[in-house]
């Protein structure tokens, strides 16, 4: 156990060793030949692949130290400890922590490191990025989710802008498939910023180990500035703003509320036009955030300085239930449309009755059970931060949607 303490202590100190050649003799002397190291942002396997993901850290965070914050924590073939990630002391902002995290080693008997597994605990956000924001000129633009309700949106304002905008959605050209990784390079080559709009949710199983492939790749790639589409209350989405803070570039992150859109662009729409919106958590107030202000803080914070390092909660002006959303609408329209509040089994029921995958239920039922639950009922003041205005109303958003017909089967 006293020789895993010490392994610890000489892998930390190889995190900071910055000649490449001594560094490569440690990792030798370390780890075992087929090591792996594993991060939110990747994997490394074997001693060289390790090796390099450790120079890529040093040439993200140049000048900063890691360090152990704490006890290690061993027993029988692994050890646990949380670090920091830093300025040195002795240095302007000496002791300041830009990242904080946990890891989990493993060992071999015969004392050699078989895998480091690191989490990121917490990201400051005046995490340094190079180089300097008033220097970089945004010129090509993907924007994931593209043909999607933000997506759409965003790319309309900046082709608008006379911006060299590149959609990525499995429909465009170069496709982009989250489920295909090999469609990712082709759709970031020679771009300065990204859109990332994940899809379906960060919340399900394997989006953060996405997000982190395509932020280590599109940094790679040259990419300078990440806008990440996040939502309110879900800690799986939390986990992914962590990793994109840390990528050592510039980066915003658009947390959102329930989308007003959701009524009329997918979601509830079929709901609304067959006169009858059976939902649980009829009673929680939510904040619905119309996505035409989401697309405008995008839009700010992929092509203006002054956003780097900002979290925006985006939410409407008021809250109201699931239930009053629907007698709003219905007045607008003047059809008669119900709400009816119905338990997360009975949902899940009639989901199942109506063919929908049995993933999709379970993520639907999550979503009304963890993630609108109240707990997300304040307003924020995200919009008002990045565009310095008042978000638009939920009232506003009906006002508009219905004298387009679609809540009647009109035309989209
Ligand atoms: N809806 C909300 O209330 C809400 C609230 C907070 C956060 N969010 C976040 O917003 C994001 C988008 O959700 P949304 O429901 O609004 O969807 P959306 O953006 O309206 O629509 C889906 C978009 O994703 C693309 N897409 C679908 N499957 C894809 C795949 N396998 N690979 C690449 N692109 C794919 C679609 O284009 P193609 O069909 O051409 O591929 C389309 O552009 C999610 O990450 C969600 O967590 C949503």
């Amino acid at each position: 156990m006293r020789d895993h303490h010490r392994l610890i202590a000489r892998y930390v100190a190889t995190r900071n060793e910055q000649d490449p050649a001594a560094r490569e003799a440690a990792i030798a002397e370390l780890w075992t030949e087929d090591g792996t190291y594993a991060d939110p942002l990747g994997i490394a396997r074997g001693r060289d692949a390790v090796a390099a993901a450790m120079a890529a850290a040093q040439a993200r965070f140049p000048g900063l130290v890691f360090a152990l914050d704490g006890r290690v924590d061993v027993h029988h073939d692994a050890a646990r400890f949380a670090w920091r990630l830093g300025v040195p002391d002795g240095v302007p902002g000496g002791g300041r922590v830009i990242v904080a995290g946990t890891d989990v080693a493993t060992f071999t008997g015969d004392g050699r490191i078989r895998g480091v597994r690191s989490f990121l605990d917490d990201i400051r956000v005046d995490i340094p990025t190079s180089p300097p924001e008033s220097e970089i000129t945004m010129s090509t633009i993907l924007v994931l989710g593209g043909t999607g309700k933000t997506g759409r949106r965003i790319i309309d304002r900046l082709t608008a802008r006379g911006l060299d905008v590149r959609a990525g959605s499995r429909s465009s050209d170069p496709p982009f498939d989250w489920a295909d990784s090999s469609t990712w390079a082709p759709a970031m080559q020679g771009v300065d910023a990204v859109y990332i709009s994940y899809y379906p949710d960060l919340a399900v199983p394997g989006a953060t180990q996405a997000v982190g492939e395509l932020t280590r790749l599109a940094v790679a790639s040259g990419v300078r500035r990440l806008v990440l589409l996040s939502g309110r209350g879900e800690e799986e989405a939390q986990a992914c703003e962590r990793i994109v803070a840390a990528a050592g570039v510039q980066w915003t992150v658009v947390r959102c509320a329930w989308f007003a859109q959701n009524f009329s662009e997918n979601f509830f729409l079929e709901s609304v036009l067959a006169g009858e919106v059976a939902l649980p958590s009829g009673d929680v107030p939510e904040p619905f955030v119309d996505v035409e202000d989401i697309a405008d803080v995008a839009v700010a914070a992929l092509t203006e300085d002054g956003h780097n390092g900002e979290i925006y909660e985006l939410t409407g002006p008021r809250a109201l239930t699931l239930a009053e959303a629907v007698a709003e609408i219905a007045a607008a329209t003047g059809r008669p449309i119900r709400f009816v509040p119905v338990t997360p089994d009975d949902f899940a029921k009639a989901l199942a009755a109506e063919g929908v995958p049995q993933e999709l239920t379970d993520f639907l039922v999550y979503l009304f059970t963890t993630v609108l639950t109240g707990a997300n009922a304040s307003t924020a003041d995200g919009v008002q931060r990045a565009l310095g205005r008042e978000p638009r109303d939920f009232a506003d958003y009906v006002k508009e949607t219905a004298a387009t017909g679609i809540w009647n089967g009109g035309p989209a």
